[in-house]
C-alpha cells in the first residue's frame, strides 16, 4: 500500500526486494528507494534524485513508503494508486517489494535494456540542432514518445554522466537496431559540446531505455502537441506513429521557435501533413517569438500559449508538450485550471542548469552489468 503519512516512524533496515528476481537491498533510515537499491548494487534508471526528472519511476508490489514531495508531475492519480511512484522521492516504512524498469519482469518497464552502439551518423538539421543516429548491437523496441540515457564509455566524464535523449523515429513492430535523435547543442554543456567539436561518427556509445511515459493517449480528444527546440523529436516520433494508424484524430502542431532559422524537419512534417489518415487533420502552426519585423515573416509571433484558444478549444482537447522546462511550465501555469492534468502530458527537456547542484547525477556502475 502506499501512504504519504508524515507520522509513520522510519525504522531501519527495510529490505527492498526486487520483484520476480532475488535481487535484495537494505533500506536504512532517511534513505530514498533509490539510494538504498544502488548502494545493494540495484540498478533504477536515475538522472536528477530530485524528482524533476521522471527517471525512477518504479511500482510498489507490496509494503509502505512515504513519498517526500508531490510527484503528480510525473504519476499520475491512477498510477499512484496503482502503485508507482518515484524512487528518489520515496522512503521505505516497512520491508517491501519493487518493480523496477530493467530488473522485473514486469508490465511497465519490462523492455529497458543496456545497450552497446556505435554513431553512424550526425547531421545537421538547423543551426544548433543535429540529428543523431545510432546504431545498436541488438534491437531494441520502445513506444514513440519515449527516450533513452546514452553515455559515452570513451570519454571519461561522459561515461559516468549519461544524458537521456528522446527518439524522433516511430519504432518498427520488430525492434529498432538503429535509433535517431535530435540533439540541441547548449553552449557549455558536456554532452552536446563534446558532439558539435567535431565528427563523432564511429564513436561507441551505450544506451539504456526505453525510458519514460510519454505516449499517445487513446482518449477520442483533439490533440494539441507544442514542441520547443528538440522537443520536436518524440513529437514527431508520435506523429509518424499516427501516420501508420487507420484513423488520427485532429492534431494541431506548434512549433515554438525564436526565429525562422530556428525552424527545421519542414519537409518532413509535410509529408506527414500529406499522409495523415484522417478523419482529423494535421495542422502544423510555427509561433515566432524574436523574429526581425524586417524579415517578412508573415506567420505567427510571441509565444504558442497566446495563439491556443484560436486553433482549439483547450479544455476539449488533449495536451502534449516537450522541451525546455521554461517553456513548458509557463504552458502547465496557462493550462491549470482550464485542463485536467491527466489531459496533459509533457517531457521536460532537463540540463544539468535545471538540477539542484547538490544532487549528484549518476551511478558509477557500469550500464552493462545490467540485468535484462
Ligand atoms: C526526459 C528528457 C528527455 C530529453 N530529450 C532531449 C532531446 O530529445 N534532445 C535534446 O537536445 N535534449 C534532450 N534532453 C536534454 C538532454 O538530456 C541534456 O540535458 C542536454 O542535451 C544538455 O546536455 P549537456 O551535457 O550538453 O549539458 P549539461 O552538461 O547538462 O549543461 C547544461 C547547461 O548547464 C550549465 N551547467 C552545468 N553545470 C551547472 C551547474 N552546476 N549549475 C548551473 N548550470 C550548470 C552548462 O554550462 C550548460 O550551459 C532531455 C532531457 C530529459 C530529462
Ligand atoms: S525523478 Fe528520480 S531520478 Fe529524476
Amino acid at each position: 500500500m502506499l501512504a504519504d503519512l508524515s507520522e509513520l516512524p522510519v525504522a531501519t533496515g527495510f529490505t527492498l526486494n526486487v520483484a520476480g528476481t532475488d535481487l535484495l537491498a537494505v533500506a536504512k533510515a532517511g534513505d530514498s528507494l533509490l539510494s538504498a537499491a544502488l548502494r545493494g548494487g540495484v540498478r533504477i534508471p536515475h538522472l536528477c534524485r530530485a524528482g524533476e526528472c521522471g527517471s525512477c519511476r518504479c511500482r510498489l508490489v507490496t509494503g509502505q513508503v512515504r513519498l517526500k514531495r508531490d510527484i503528480s508531475q510525473h504519476v499520475d492519480h491512477q498510477a499512484l494508486r496503482q502503485g508507482y511512484l518515484l524512487a528518489c522521492q520515496s522512503e521505505a516504512l516497512s520491508d517491501l517489494t519493487l518493480e523496477i524498469p530493467g530488473q522485473s519482469p514486469c508490465a511497465e518497464g519490462a523492455g529497458v535494456k543496456a545497450l552497446h552502439g556505435q554513431i553512424r551518423s550526425v547531421t545537421a538539421l538547423s543551426h544548433d540542432i543535429r540529428q543523431l543516429v545510432v546504431e545498436l548491437d541488438s534491437p531494441l523496441h520502445y513506444r514513440a514518445g519515449q527516450y533513452a540515457q546514452l553515455s559515452v564509455p570513451g570519454h571519461a566524464d561522459l561515461a559516468s554522466a549519461p544524458r537521456c535523449y528522446s527518439f524522433s523515429s516511430a519504432p518498427s513492430a520488430h525492434g529498432c537496431t538503429q535509433v535517431a535523435f535530435y540533439v540541441r547543442h547548449v553552449p557549455g554543456g558536456l554532452f552536446t559540446e563534446w558532439l558539435f567539436a567535431q565528427d563523432r561518427t564511429g564513436e561507441s556509445v551505450e544506451l539504456m531505455g526505453p525510458l519514460g511515459n510519454l505516449q499517445v493517449r487513446d482518449d477520442d480528444r483533439p490533440m494539441v502537441c507544442i514542441a520547443g527546440g528538440s522537443g520536436l523529436a518524440p513529437i514527431k516520433a508520435m506523429l509518424e506513429e499516427l501516420c501508420g494508424r487507420e484513423r488520427a484524430p485532429d492534431l494541431t502542431l506548434f512549433l515554438a521557435a525564436r526565429s525562422q532559422r530556428d525552424l527545421y524537419c519542414q519537409a518532413e512534417l509535410a509529408d506527414l501533413q500529406g499522409r495523415w489518415p484522417g478523419p482529423g487533420r494535421l495542422l502544423v502552426v510555427p509561433v515566432l517569438s524574436s523574429e526581425p519585423e524586417s524579415s517578412g515573416w508573415d506567420g505567427l509571433t510571441g509565444y504558442c500559449g497566446e495563439h491556443l484558444s484560436s486553433f482549439c478549444s483547450p479544455a476539449d482537447s488533449s495536451f502534449y508538450l516537450c522541451g525546455p522546462p521554461a517553456m513548458i511550465d509557463a504552458i502547465l501555469r496557462q493550462l491549470q485550471g482550464e485542463v485536467a492534468a491527466e489531459h496533459v502530458h509533457h517531457d521536460r527537456f532537463l540540463d544539468r542548469s535545471s538540477l539542484p547542484a547538490a544532487a549528484p547525477q549518476t551511478t558509477t556502475q557500469s550500464l552493462t552489468e545490467m540485468t535484462v
